[in-house]
């Protein structure tokens, strides 16, 4: 054990994801078991500075395995960008005798972690997002649930559309991430998929796709487009008096975010939490735990933070060949 390594908190911070819960459980009962305290910090970086904590014993974290959202709840926390929010929260974290810390978030929520190990207060971070946005890491905690539903909604969609020989336009979760259109797109059969990480034009990867499986005998049409992409209403008509396709949108919205953590997303987090406090036990800091290699492990924040996640090619062209 690391010499000083007494006391620990666990926060999530950024949009939440369906298996937070399950990395919360995971910090507190391997904790436990090792002999440590922990603390839960409320509302993410906001309850770090405010001081929001309380003890979690491994009795309080029950019935949360299988519960979406996180029991801690979670904030953007604009002063924690700033040098000055950094530093009050490591002063706080004196206050109630932190000696580590688990973040559980987004990138953004990384930097916060990487700022706080340089000021003082070793921090590990681990992947919670329904994005999967973090390029050191082939997993992020919620996606997986995210994607199955998404594949529900879209499945339903689908039901009506082919009732009245329709186009629907779904819109899914993703600023600036197509990981969610791209695979739930394939998972439902999506006749046009819209990322923000390619290219597109209106009558070449939208209305000849959607003419072109008509001529084809398709009564239906679904075009599944990220939200970093938008405008899915305008679309929608705009198909409409184009082809003449009755047409409607969808905005799947934040319907994304919740719902009870699918097997994958609750062994994962629970792998993730308990690999990072093995970390701080081992007197490791600066860290982001993740899945290389089909492998829970560690890589340094900065090393993750630098790494480019590309969205797969491959599912862009076979999104497009199994949609003839
Ligand atoms: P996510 O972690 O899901 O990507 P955000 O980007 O909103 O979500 O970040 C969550 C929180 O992390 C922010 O509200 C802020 O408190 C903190 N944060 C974000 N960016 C930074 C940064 N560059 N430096 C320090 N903290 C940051
Ligand atoms: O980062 C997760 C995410 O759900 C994104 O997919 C989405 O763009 C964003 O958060 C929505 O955030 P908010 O909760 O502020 O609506």
């Amino acid at each position: 054990m690391a010499k000083n390594m007494k006391t620990i908190g666990v926060l999530t911070s950024g949009g939440d994801a369906p298996g937070m819960n399950a990395a919360i459980r995971a910090v507190v009962r391997v904790g436990s078991y090792h002999g440590l305290k922990v603390m839960g910090i409320k509302r993410g970086y906001n309850g770090l500075i405010n001081g929001e904590m309380v003890q979690l014993e491994p009795r309080d974290v029950s019935e949360i395995l299988q519960r979406g959202g996180t029991m801690l709840q979670t904030a953007r926390c604009l002063e924690f960008k700033e040098e000055a929010g950094v530093k009050k929260g490591v002063e706080i974290a004196k206050v109630f005798g932190l000696d580590g810390l688990v973040v559980i978030g987004g990138d953004g929520s990384f930097r916060g972690a990487k700022d706080l190990c340089a000021a003082g207060l070793p921090t590990i971070a681990l992947p919670g997002t329904i994005d999967n946005d973090i390029d050191c890491s082939e997993y992020t905690v919620g996606y997986d649930t995210c994607l199955n539903t998404v594949k529900d909604a879209v499945d339903k969609i689908r039901d009506t559309a082919t009732s009245h020989e329709r186009c629907s336009v779904i819109e899914v979760m993703g600023r600036a991430a197509g990981y969610i259109a791209i695979q739930a797109g394939i998972a439902c059969g999506a006749d046009v998929i819209l990322v923000p990480e390619n290219k597109w034009s209106f009558d070449e990867d939208v209305l000849r796709p959607i003419l072109e499986s008509k001529s084809r005998g398709k009564r239906h049409s679904i075009v599944v487009v990220a939200e970093g992409i938008g405008g899915v209403i305008e679309m929608a008509k705009e198909i409409e008096e184009k082809t003449g396709i009755e047409s409607r949108a969808t905005i799947l919205g934040h319907v994304q975010r919740g719902g009870s953590p699918t097997v994958q997303d609750r062994v994962t987090a629970s792998e993730m939490g308990a690999l990072a406090v093995e970390l701080l036990l081992a007197g490791k800091q600066n860290r982001i735990v993740c899945l290389r290699d089909n492998k829970v492990t560690d890589v340094d924040i900065e090393e993750g933070l630098a790494m480019k996640k590309e969205l797969p090619q491959r599912l862009v062209n076979l999104a497009k060949q199994l949609a003839i």
